[in-house]
């Protein structure tokens, strides 16, 4: 994120906030990991490959998952290219599949994510990296469900009332709805600032 908390540019659209630096980090994330999750939001907006880029990192690509409520992820969309598998998530009453992802279906408005984590652990996914957007990152967050926080902060400020921010939906309406992190470390990378916490339960 910027310094001002924000991911994006006005309107959600993409912006590059990593330095060269923190792309080697955020790739050797991934390919530490064992599954990255975005929500559809994302695929819409920037259309993320969420492979390993070999010039940053080595290993292989972990599953691609995306919460996809409705099934809205455009077919040309780069996480169904088949260059690494993908699972698209749904909720129950979805019909539509997808030419080169799996698909899992829970919950009723949106993504039960609770019924998806005891899926995903069942085939031996033990390390999520949750990378966005917005809304998605609120809902792990006020869920209970995330145990670290890692937030780059690039040396910049946005801007931009209707830019999204590092967490989004609906958001604590009272510190009581707060969700409560524990500092863990800070360090720099690059021009920028890596901050980590552990979300408190
Ligand atoms: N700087 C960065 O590192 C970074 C990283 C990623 C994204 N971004 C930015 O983030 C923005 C997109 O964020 P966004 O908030 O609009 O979208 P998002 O968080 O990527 O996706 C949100 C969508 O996911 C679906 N969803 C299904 N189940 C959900 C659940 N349980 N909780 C939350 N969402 C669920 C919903 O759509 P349905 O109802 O259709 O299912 C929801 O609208 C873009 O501007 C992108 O550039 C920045």
């Amino acid at each position: 994120m910027s310094v001002d908390g924000k991911i994006a540019f006005p309107e959600g659209k993409p912006a590059r906030l990593s330095n060269e630096e923190d792309l080697r980090r955020v790739h050797a994330l991934r390919a530490g990991s064992d599954a990255i999750l975005v929500g559809v939001g994302t695929v819409l907006m920037d259309d993320p490959k969420l492979t390993v880029r070999r010039e940053y990192a080595k290993g292989r690509s972990p599953l691609r998952i995306v919460l996809d409520s409705g099934g809205r992820t455009p077919r040309g969309a780069q996480v169904l290219d088949g260059k690494a598998p993908t699972l698209i998530v749904t909720t129950e009453d979805c019909v539509r599949t997808f030419p080169a992802a799996e698909v899992f279906r829970c919950g009723k408005e949106e993504v039960d994510l609770e019924l998806l984590l005891d899926h995903l652990a069942s085939r031996g996914i033990r390390t999520l990296l949750v990378e966005g957007g917005s809304a998605v990152i609120w809902s792990f967050l006020h869920e209970g469900l995330a145990d670290e926080l890692k937030v780059f902060v690039a040396s910049q400020a946005l801007g931009g009332k209707s830019t999204p921010t590092l967490a989004g939906g609906e958001g604590a309406a009272t510190l009581a709805g707060a969700v409560r992190l524990a500092f863990s470390r800070m360090s720099a990378v690059g021009d920028g600032v890596l901050l980590e916490y552990a979300v408190v339960r």
